[in-house]
């Protein structure tokens, strides 16, 4: 076994477990009524660990039921692909007509249109799950979705629009998609792009989209060698960056020329007057080689873009490594002041220490919240205290292992008191192996 993403904090759930009423010390928040999902890679029955590459593991989602003080249950659930069905002796619950290019989203799980969705980039169809995190069956928005889908979405809080940009090897384009507040496609743009570009994240600000055509892309090469994740910096493809009218289409498309970098996740973005501020997370590189073993360290950027004069400067917000930015999910694409990230010390290999962040972008400062070593934090998800509360007036949420009990903790903070005593520690059953994505999603009432 050759990569570290199997072992260690990474090693993979082996079950399945339901738990109930989970023991918690200090409070649960009254007003937290829903779910904390999260999804992450969690390879089920390898036939051959050394060709492992994280980002191909099959999705499992983990999830905590919180209601009026209590913490319900946890559940965690492999995703039912057709393989994971059948390697788990079920019936898979798709169309076999349908069935090309399966794969069990692993990146990312949300609620939309009533629906909880697993989703994963790159052409595999998103997978819809129930409230309690069985697998329903592969969605493509009743129909409406042509083809690949996105990990990584943003929901218009004006409209309840979920806007995402797609890609998959076999397109020359990426495409742009307008989801609506019910749940079916309603806009696609192709965006002509070369070499195949890997496109994990975007921006949204009140009237634009913005693209990330970055130096990672297909390589033939890699497929022909059986690859499973056949991408890889590409330095003689160009970095840049696209400008689109929400309204626009692929032709109007203005591209402006970066340094070459690589970005996974955007924080957020807005417009400012007539430019554009989008706050991202920015490697220097990625995927050298096609390895993601040895992952160089990201700092926090934030672009100013004049989109008129085509021009974007970049300035260090922050060059601590830190992942997985995160903003009060009701000003995705206004101005925000907040955002928070983690440290990903685990995934990231860095000797920064276990801490989430939480960063002020008015006064500039960053308040660390320091957890103990071995936690794993994993993303911080906030949850607002109710629907019109401030901005930062609620909780911050993150899955964080405590190794004296072996298991891993959901720890609720209070965004205003982010260095202070957790408000609550929700103790799961189980540990839950490092992961990627999720989401804080309330009950509908
Ligand atoms: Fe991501």
């Amino acid at each position: 076994m050759t990569t570290r993403f199997l072992t260690g904090a990474f090693a993979p759930a082996t079950d399945e477990v339901t738990a109930f009423d989970l023991p918690v010390t200090g409070r649960i928040p009254v007003e937290l009524n829903g779910r904390y999902l999260r999804n992450g890679p969690n390879p089920l029955g390898l036939e051959d660990p050394e060709a492992y590459h994280l980002f191909v593991g099959e999705g499992m989602v983990h999830g905590v039921r919180l209601r009026d003080g209590r913490a319900e249950w946890y559940r965690n659930r492999w995703v039912r692909s057709r393989d994971v069905a059948s390697r788990l002796g079920e019936e898979w619950p798709g169309d076999p007509d349908g069935a090309d290019f399966d794969f069990a989203p692993n990146t990312h799980v949300l609620g939309h249109a009533g629906r909880t969705l697993a989703l994963v980039e790159a052409g595999p169809r998103p997978y819809e799950l129930s409230y309690e995190l069985d697998t329903v069956g592969p969605f493509d928005f009743g129909g409406t979705l042509p083809g690949a889908y996105t990990a990584h979405t943003k929901h218009d809080p004006r409209t309840g629009e979920l806007h995402a940009v797609a890609y998959h090897f076999g397109w020359e384009y990426i495409q742009y998609l307008v989801v609506d507040a019910w749940g079916a496609v309603t806009r696609t743009v192709n965006v002509p792009v070369q070499d195949g570009p890997m496109i994990h994240d975007f921006a949204l600000t009140e009237r634009h989209v913005i693209l990330y055509d970055l130096p990672v892309t297909f390589s033939m090469e890699l497929a022909a060698g059986g690859a499973r994740l056949p991408y890889a910096w590409n330095p003689a493809h160009p970095a840049r960056v696209g400008i689109m009218p929400r309204d626009g289409d692929g032709s109007s498309v203005r591209w402006i020329d970066i340094d070459p970098c690589f970005v996974f996740h955007t924080l957020n973005a807005y417009e400012d007057g007539d430019r554009l501020v989008v706050d991202v997370a920015r490697y220097p590189e990625m995927l050298v080689g096609g390895r993601l073993e040895e992952i160089p360290a990201p700092a926090l950027d934030r672009w100013t873009i004049d989109p008129a004069a085509g021009k974007l400067s970049s300035q260090r917000v922050d060059d601590r490594p830190q992942e997985f930015p995160r903003v009060d999910e009701r000003l995705v694409s206004e101005p925000h002041r907040y955002g928070y990230t983690v440290s990903a010390a685990e995934l990231l290999r860095t000797k920064a220490g276990e801490a989430l962040l939480k960063h002020d972008y008015v006064t500039g400062v960053a308040e660390v919240r320091e957890f103990a070593a071995g936690a794993a934090v994993g993303e911080a998800v906030f949850a607002p205290r109710s629907p019109d509360a401030a901005e930062d007036d609620g909780y911050v949420m993150a899955l964080a292992f405590d190794p004296e009990r072996g298991a891993t903790d959901l720890v609720i903070l209070a965004a205003q008191d982010f260095t202070g005593e957790p408000v609550a520690r929700v103790h799961l059953p189980t540990r839950v192996p490092v992961g990627f994505h999720g989401s804080w999603v309330p009950d509908q009432n």
